[in-house]
């Protein structure tokens, strides 16, 4: 589908700015508004935006006049779009005007033209109800100002055909946007719906009398926003939040209607800045906010986690995908960080209390935590890559393995608190190569910063940990090879510095390529009989993947040299003689007793210090003491100041088991 000509339906705040976006990237452009005056503003408006274009040295001001002669402004629909391969509408949100809009081009479009429409709130599917239109119907969601705000969201309604979802989707590209996908028509789709919640938070605090919005706003600003919630309400007009509240009450919950200081100042004509008085009185263009101190009844970790619980019912709802929404937050609400960087960094513990407070404070449903949140499976849900649709969420969703992941070789699952296990499974053997390494990769970012997992076990599927790299594969060249051997360094060295406490399960055997792996990890336990080794020198090789140099760092020179010089297996009672090993479990059960070392590990010991201690010794090893010291030094002050050494202390003191944070 290719897109020449665009018709830009409506010129007011977002028609002019998407018009002259379009006429930017190099479209023609015709500008169509049922108003004179309303065309006469848009024109003075792109001929001002132009202007500071040229100032910040965006565009040259050669190129202005060729940019506005890609630009044509009329009254006459029919002239618009009758050539357009595109029509983007930007009339007024009222369903009754887009949808006699929508009745008009159906005549006097091209059979073949798409219809986007940027409405903020509407679904795509209620738009075109009534005409042809829905195949070719797809939702184009700017944000305001066009010019400026990177984000389109684009919208597929329930009968919008893929080809033109995906062509809406280029579009957006090819004139400068970062687009995202949201794959099911719902009420407010994305950015809109995640602050959806926070509208009806912000009305209940005042339902309730529980703070003013003075108050609120100054703690807001206190937190580095530009603008408290009140104050931007008031300037976006308090008549445009409560017709999105009536809205997401008719299609999204009927809490949404239990909103009532900001329904009364709709009905009295308060509506902010538009009418010089809101929640403040407004002169000269500036809001009178009475001084006063912050409240104390609101934290940011409110909003926070109502941003999130909303994220995962849009995730849930088969709506977007992380990725998108993260993207989509960062972007459409000018913001550092979107509500899947929130979640990664924060427990589903303390994500579900926040949110149970929530619901009793303000007796509202719409707090109530998500069903991924109430069911402990936070980093599950945060982690989907596809959409999930409403089938393939009954599917998933049902599943009780759902907290594990399956990859090809390497699964994940959860088998206790704070612990996850990776298990790899290739072969009889269990055979490390490639694919396996960028399986194990993968795994170790995805749960980096997953502060719901303290302890990682290494194991391997069966009765086997790894009996080694498989050697069948193929390298064209000993560069290749050689890239190979980078690859796995790299990967163990990830998996050496992770920030958890990481076991290895030797059980069966742990040779070569498995060998290496287990001395990556932090803390080894194997069986008596385990059977270790290195064979690399009695095959022509040499122990790859820090092989050559980890052996000797835990168990001397002397040993090191050896046992990879002499390619000798020895048992997992050696091993745990010469301290290579720490605990030896019977054959039988050590797949449970790791499972219970690690349990014990991950809620016995604060994940801070072992972070810290970890890191303390592995870097110790290749520094002088006195550096050493000074780092040693330097992480002890760090501790100082966490919740994590006051939760030790008066742990001890009250003779309790401590409930480490990790903060
Ligand atoms: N303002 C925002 O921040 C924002 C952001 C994203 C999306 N939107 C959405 O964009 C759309 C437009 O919003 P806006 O803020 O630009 O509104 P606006 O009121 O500033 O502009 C609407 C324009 O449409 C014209 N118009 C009215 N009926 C028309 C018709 N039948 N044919 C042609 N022109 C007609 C009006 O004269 C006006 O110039 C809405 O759906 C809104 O929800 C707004």
């Amino acid at each position: 589908m290719e897109i020449r000509k665009v018709a830009v339906i409506g010129s007011g705040i977002m028609g002019h700015g998407i018009a002259e976006v379009f006429a930017l990237a190099g479209f023609d452009v015709s500008l169509e508004d049922s108003f004179p005056e309303a065309l006469e503003k848009a024109r003075k408006s792109i001929t001002g935006s132009l202007d500071r274009l040229v100032k910040s040295g965006k565009i040259k001001q050669e190129d202005v006049a060729s940019i506005n002669s890609r630009l044509v402004y009329t009254g006459d629909l029919q002239q618009a779009v009758r050539d357009a391969d595109i029509v983007v509408e930007a009339v007024p949100e009222v369903l009754d005007i887009k949808r006699k809009l929508f009745s008009d081009l159906e005549k006097f479009c091209r059979k073949d033209a798409i219809i986007a429409s940027n409405t903020s709130n509407i679904r795509i599917t209620t738009l075109s109800e009534g005409t042809t239109l829905g195949p070719r119907t797809v939702g184009m969601h700017f944000f305001n100002p066009p010019v400026v705000m990177k984000l389109v969201e684009i919208i597929k309604g329930e009968r919008t055909d893929d080809a033109v979802f995906d062509a809406a989707f280029d579009l957006a590209r090819k004139i400068g946007k970062t687009p995202i996908r949201v794959y099911r028509d719902s009420a407010g789709f994305v950015v809109n719906r995640i602050s959806a919640p926070e509208s009806l938070f912000f009305c209940m605090l005042l339902d309730k009398n529980i703070a003013k919005p003075e108050e609120i706003d100054t703690f807001a600003r206190g937190q580095g926003l530009p603008m408290g919630p009140y104050e931007l309400m008031d300037y976006v007009g308090i008549d445009t939040v409560v017709h999105s509240l009536d809205y997401y009450e008719k299609e999204l919950s009927p809490e949404y209607g239990k909103c009532r200081i900001f329904k009364e100042k709709e009905k009295n004509g308060t509506l902010g800045l538009k009418t010089g008085q809101g929640f403040y009185k407004w002169t000269n263009g500036k809001a009178e906010i009475p001084a006063t101190s912050p409240t104390d009844k609101v934290e940011l970790m409110d909003i926070l986690a109502i941003e999130v619980n909303e994220a995962v019912k849009v995730i849930e709802e088969g709506i977007s995908v992380p990725e998108d929404i993260e993207t989509g937050v960062r972007l459409g609400m000018n913001r550092p960080f979107g509500p899947i960087s929130v979640a990664q960094g924060l427990t589903n513990a303390e994500i579900k209390k926040k949110l149970e407070y929530l619901q009793g404070l303000t007796g509202s449903t719409v707090f109530e935590p998500a069903k991924s949140i109430r069911e402990g499976k936070l980093k599950e849900i945060i982690s989907v890559k596809a959409p999930l649709s409403s089938e393939s969420k009954t599917a998933e969703q049902a599943s009780p393995a759902q907290a594990s992941k399956e990859g090809k070789f390497i699964s994940v699952d959860f088998p206790s608190e704070k612990v996850a296990r990776f298990q790899i499974s290739n072969t009889r053997n269990n055979l490390i190569n490639v694919d396996v390494i960028h399986e194990l990769e993968g795994a170790l970012n995805e749960i980096w910063n997953n502060h719901d997992v303290n302890v990682i076990i290494i194991t391997g599927k069966g009765n086997v940990f790894s009996a080694g790299a498989e050697l069948t594969q193929f390298f064209a060249s000993g560069a290749d090879f050689m890239e190979n051997s980078r690859l796995g360094e790299r990967v163990f060295k990830l998996l050496s510095e992770i920030p958890k406490i990481t076991i290895a399960e030797m059980k069966g055997y742990a040779l070569g390529g498995g060998f290496e792996l287990s001395l990556a990890c932090d803390i080894r336990v194997a069986t008596d009989d385990t059977t270790i080794g290195f064979p690399e020198t009695s095959l022509g090789l040499l122990p790859g993947w820090g092989g050559s140099q980890r052996l000797a760092k835990l168990v001397g020179v002397s040993r090191a040299m050896y046992y990879i010089l002499s390619a000798e297996r020895f048992s997992g009672k050696t091993a745990h003689e010469i301290g290579l090993v720490s605990k030896i479990f019977d054959k039988a059960v050590i797949d449970q007793e790791a499972v219970k070392m690690a349990s014990d590990l991950a809620t016995r010991i604060s994940p801070i210090s072992a972070v810290l201690s970890k890191r303390l010794i592995n870097k110790g090893s290749e520094t002088s003491i006195d550096d050493g010291l000074e780092m040693e030094a330097i992480s002890m002050g760090l501790l100082y100041g966490t919740d994590d050494l006051k939760e030790g202390i008066s742990a001890f003191i009250q003779k309790r088991k401590p409930e480490f944070k990790g903060r």
